[in-house]
Order: C-alpha cells, then sequence, then structure tokens
C-alpha cells in the first residue's frame, strides 16, 4: 500500500503532490499541456536564464509564455548572481509567472562550471542564501528551489541548503536524490533525500528515477517527502504523472492506456509543437518525442527509421497510424 499524501499549498495554491519535472528541450508548452491534458498537474517552465531573461532573448521570452490553462504558472530561473536573478524574477512576475523556482540543480558543464550556476551554487552556501533572499523580497511571489544532495560525495549539504531555504521564507524544496558529480549515473538515494526532509518543515519533493507506482511507492516511503517530481519516465508517457497522482492521493494503481488513445495523444502533442513552433522546427524536435512514443512497441525500429528519413509531418502522420495499427490493445 501506499502512504496516500494530501495536496501541498503553495502561497495561496493548492497542488497535487506529484510535479512534471523541468527538462530543457523537451518539457516546453506543448508537452506540458499534453500531461495536462490528463489532469491536473504542476508544471513549470524548463530552465530559464537570468541574463537571458533580461537581454529579452526572443527565445527565453517564448519560454515564459504560458497557455492560460497552465496554472499556477512556474517559472525556473537559472544563474548565479542575486540581483540578476531577482530582477529575473521580477521580469518573470510581470509576464504572469505565479510561483519562481531557482536552479540549483543543474549539472551541465556550460552551467555549473562555465556559469558556475545551477548545482555549483550548492557549493556556496552563502552566495545561495543571498540568491533566497534577493529573489524573495522581488516580488510577493512563492519561491521554490530545486536542487541535488551536493556538489560530491564529499560534499553532501543539501541538509544546510535547506535550512536556509526554510529560514529565507522558501514555499518547497525538490530534491534530486544525486549528487552534481553523479550526473545521471547510479541510483538516486531515496532515503538522502528523507534526512533533507528531517531537517526542515516546509514541504520536499523527492526526484530520481521514479518511473512507475512500485518506485513511487518506494520512493515516498524511504524518503517521507509531501511528493513528488517526475522527469525521465514520462518521456512519451505524458499521462504517467496523472496515473501516479491517482495512485498517491487515492490509491487508485495505473493500467495501460488504449492505443487509440495513445495514438491520439502523440497526433495532439505534435500538432501543439507546429503550434508552437511551425512546421520545419516541429519536425525536428518532434523526432525525438516519436522515439519516445514508440519505444517498447512491435515495429518501433522500422517506424524510427522511416519517421528519421520523412519529409513531412504528413508522412510522419502516414507512419504513425501504420505503427499503431500493428499494436496489440493492452
Ligand atoms: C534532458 C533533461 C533536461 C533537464 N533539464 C532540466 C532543467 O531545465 N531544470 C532542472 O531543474 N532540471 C532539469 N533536468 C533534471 C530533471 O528535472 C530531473 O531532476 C532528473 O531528470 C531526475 O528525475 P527523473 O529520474 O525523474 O528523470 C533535466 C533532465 C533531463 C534528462
Amino acid at each position: 500500500m501506499v502512504r496516500l499524501l494530501s495536496s501541498l499549498q503553495i502561497g495561496k495554491f493548492s497542488v497535487p503532490p506529484v510535479f512534471l519535472a523541468p527538462m530543457a528541450g523537451i518539457t516546453d508548452q506543448a508537452f506540458r499541456a499534453t500531461v495536462r491534458d490528463f489532469g491536473v498537474i504542476p508544471t513549470m517552465t524548463e530552465m530559464v536564464a537570468a541574463e537571458a531573461c533580461l537581454r529579452r532573448n526572443p527565445k527565453t521570452l517564448q519560454m515564459l509564455r504560458f497557455s492560460s490553462e497552465e496554472t499556477p504558472k512556474i517559472v525556473q530561473l537559472v544563474g548565479k548572481d542575486p540581483d540578476r536573478l531577482a530582477e529575473a524574477a521580477k521580469a518573470s512576475a510581470d509576464q504572469g509567472a505565479d510561483i519562481l523556482n531557482i536552479n540549483m540543480g543543474c549539472p551541465a558543464r556550460k552551467i555549473a562550471q562555465g556559469a558556475a550556476a545551477g548545482a555549483a551554487l550548492m557549493r556556496d552556501p552563502s552566495l545561495a542564501k543571498q540568491i533566497f533572499h534577493a529573489v524573495r523580497r522581488a516580488t510577493p511571489l512563492p519561491v521554490t528551489v530545486k536542487m541535488r544532495l551536493g556538489w560530491d560525495a564529499q560534499q553532501k549539504n543539501a541538509s544546510e541548503i535547506a535550512r536556509i531555504a526554510e529560514g529565507e521564507g522558501l514555499a518547497l524544496l525538490i530534491i534530486h536524490g544525486r549528487t552534481r558529480a553523479q550526473f545521471y549515473t547510479g541510483q538516486a538515494d531515496w532515503i538522502a533525500v528523507g534526512q533533507i526532509k528531517k531537517a526542515v518543515h516546509i514541504p520536499v519533493l523527492v526526484n530520481g528515477d521514479i518511473q512507475d507506482a512500485e518506485t513511487a511507492r518506494a520512493a515516498l516511503e524511504a524518503s517521507g517527502a509531501d511528493g513528488l517530481m517526475i522527469g525521465r519516465a514520462t518521456l512519451g508517457a505524458p499521462w504517467l504523472p496523472n496515473q501516479l497522482k491517482l495512485f498517491v492521493q487515492q490509491g487508485i494503481s495505473p493500467t495501460p492506456l488504449p492505443r487509440e488513445i495513445r495514438l491520439q495523444t502523440t497526433f495532439r502533442h505534435i500538432n501543439r509543437l507546429i503550434d508552437l513552433l511551425g512546421e520545419e522546427k516541429a519536425l525536428f524536435v518532434a523526432r525525438k518525442h516519436l522515439c519516445w512514443y514508440s519505444r517498447g512497441q512491435a515495429h518501433a525500429a522500422t517506424f524510427r527509421a522511416r519517421a528519421h528519413r520523412a519529409a513531412s509531418l504528413e508522412e510522419i502522420w502516414q507512419y504513425l497510424e501504420d505503427l499503431f495499427a500493428l499494436q496489440n490493445d493492452p
């Protein structure tokens, strides 16, 4: 049995305890809307670089655009300078953000070493404190943070940063149970997330390697967390967050989706990409999603090869229908 969870209060918003993880290049407006077709799920932007936001980079500004149905609108900011992050927080609020999230978990070299942001901020607790303070003061919006266990095995200081965050009035912590040095290797340590949960009184979400009801149950049990965040397992399965929400809030176990719904979901997602990006760019982005949607299906390899060569979305539509026609319903 899973321990049943209540909704979480973040500022004035009561939200389900299962969040979609931000994933750069994946969780754009089109994907987030497709996740929310299945039920209310808190979603956030991909990481938005504070500097690019303040330079009004067109691609970044597009990331700050939300559909009216996306409530609350959560913006994730990445950067290292407290004042610039505070200015970007104000700009996000002006664009309609309801909640802010600070990225203290990104391990990518360009961010964590090049820009000394993301997970690198965990190495400097006094800078982390200044950032929390500056962003909190910049707007009345609730501020949350997403972080890792620490920089590496020798510097697992997430509990310290969590206490600082709580002291600065942050509303929610999200912990990916790996260090920066691990990137995505090894196993997320949900027990270590539990130690951080014990260090604070604000809600904590456990993140990392949750793939299905069984791993959701195990992660919640090991960490004692108030909710969970799920990323990679949603690729090609945008219905999963809502299934896990029903599982952790009502004890309803997920069942496989009929192929007709999976096919319609794929079409809807790709159509949204076209609306968002235009046909040419959508075709490029759609290819990776089509690989994920076809994963585990009979004749997926043939489909992928055809989709990869396809010159138009009409061609892909046809291949997709052919693929789904070859599948048996679960
Ligand atoms: C392709 C990709 C892009 C990501 N981009 C972001 C990001 O923009 N911001 C962030 O906080 N985490 C990002 N992450 C990390 C995820 O949000 C999440 O913490 C991580 O994937 C672990 O959760 P999972 O095992 O459920 O995928 C990204 C992960 C992946 C795989």
